[in-house]
């Protein structure tokens, strides 16, 4: 097919134009105010992209958790997060703060014997609003030092009457009930529409709105069928059971083998932050309940989003799809390294899967219909 050079001219002013306004109402989503929003879970927005409320100044939970990436860390170089103090790394990976709503409080399931839901890898808040107390006072993050200092920059900002109007006038007077309150208003902004879309590709094809390609429809077989993938065992790919669409994880604990990630700054840090140093091996769930039973597991991550969130992994070891699926597939038929925790190793659903690559390939092709945003996608990528 031929073109002549005005419809270039024509299609590269079009495609001008169009990134123009894409980029501009994308950033003008991600601070402004929304009209669909309540009034708290808009002020919980504000908190969310607030950089004047860490120590130093310039870090917000948006910092590592951003909008066009599922709301997670958008620094895909480095496996685990950067703190808000020069120099100091998280120990690990981040995790999607979109769909984390649907994580129930972790509890044990006596029918199946297992351990179910708790926030983070390792489970140890049971409630967004706790979650949110956790970052602002983590020395690795946005490290203040008490809830008083919290309370102060919260005072100072210029949209703190928005406290009064919704929690009384008093809400800022005492440093604790500030901080409960700010972590509040947050947990309002991650349970809004804003934060939880439902609008990938998958989403649409279950709706009826949009069709998955030949390779995407093999990969969804894959994943599912327990001969083959058998990812949709801890990944379901069916609603949950109020009818909210698939979450893709059971919310339950496993230890998948994963290696060491030599490559993580965790292990470099000062004694005051690792006193381990490269022996430091991550506990996971053992470590939330006191339990070395549980040592080594991590909770099963949504796959929401999953494409656009590397690297992966509790320790961000790997930074391909491609890799994860991978390893699943060969663990224990081919030289991966040794793993971290070397207990409780999950070796009935995984680790000789026997797929061909063109299997693999067509997995990692299904994951990457879970993105959020698919018809914004569709303009940018004709
Ligand atoms: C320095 C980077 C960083 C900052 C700042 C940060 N987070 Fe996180 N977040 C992480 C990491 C890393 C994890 C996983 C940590 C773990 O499991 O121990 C996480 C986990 C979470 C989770 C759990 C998701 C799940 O599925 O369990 C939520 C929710 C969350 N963060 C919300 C927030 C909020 C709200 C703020 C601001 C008050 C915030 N984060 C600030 C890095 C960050
Ligand atoms: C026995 C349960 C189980 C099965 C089966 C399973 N997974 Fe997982 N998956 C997990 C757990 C647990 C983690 C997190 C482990 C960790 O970080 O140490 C995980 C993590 C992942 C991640 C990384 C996500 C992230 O955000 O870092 C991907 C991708 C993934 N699984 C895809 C798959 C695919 C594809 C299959 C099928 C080939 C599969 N899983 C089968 C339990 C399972």
């Amino acid at each position: 097919m031929s073109h002549s050079p005005s419809n270039h001219l024509r299609l590269a002013i079009y495609l001008v134009v169009l990134s123009f306004l894409l980029c501009h109402c994308s950033l003008r989503n991600k601070v402004d105010e929304n009209p669909s929003l309540t009034q708290k879970e808009q002020l919980g927005k504000f908190l969310f992209f607030e950089e004047g409320l860490s120590t130093p100044e310039g870090q917000s939970c948006a910092t590592c958790h951003d909008p066009d990436v599922g709301f997670a860390d958008p620094l895909n170089e480095l496996p685990v997060s950067r703190g808000a103090v020069h120099g100091l790394y998280g120990n690990r990976n981040d995790m999607p703060v979109s769909y984390s709503m649907y994580v129930p409080p972790l509890h044990y399931d006596s029918a199946e014997q297992v351990w179910v839901g708790g926030l983070f890898w390792d489970g140890r808040a049971n409630s967004l609003t706790e979650q949110a107390m956790g970052p602002p006072l983590n020395p690795l993050e946005m490290a203040n030092p008490d809830t008083a200092a919290i309370a102060d920059k919260i005072r100072r900002l210029d949209y703190s009457d928005r406290f009064g109007e919704i929690y009384g006038e008093n809400a800022l007077n005492d440093p604790d009930s500030a901080f409960f309150y700010m972590a509040d208003a947050l947990a309002a902004y991650e349970r809004s529409a804003e934060v939880n879309p439902f609008s990938s590709k998958f989403d649409l094809w279950q709706r009826g709105e949009s069709a998955l390609t030949e390779q995407e429809q093999r990969g969804f077989m894959l994943f599912v069928v327990e001969s083959k993938g058998n990812c949709a065992a801890c990944h379901p790919h069916t609603p949950l059971e109020d009818g909210t669409p698939a979450m893709f994880t059971d919310f339950t604990y496993d230890n998948l083998g994963v290696p060491p990630n030599a490559e993580s700054p965790f292990y470099l840090l000062s004694s005051d932050h690792n006193p381990e140093g490269f022996n430091y091996r991550d506990p996971g769930l053992a470590e939330t309940l006191s339990d070395l039973a549980e040592l080594g597991k991590f909770r099963v991550p949504t796959l929401r989003n999953v494409a656009i969130t590397p690297p992966y992994l509790h320790n961000g070891i790997f930074k391909t799809l491609y890799q994860v699926v991978a390893f699943y597939n060969t663990r224990d038929v081919a030289p991966w390294p040794e793993p971290e925790t070397s207990a409780n190793i999950n070796v009935d659903e995984m680790g000789n899967l026997g797929l061909t690559n063109q299997e693999v390939e067509d997995i990692v092709a299904f994951l990457k219909t879970l993105s959020d945003g698919w018809h914004h996608q569709e303009i940018i990528n004709p």
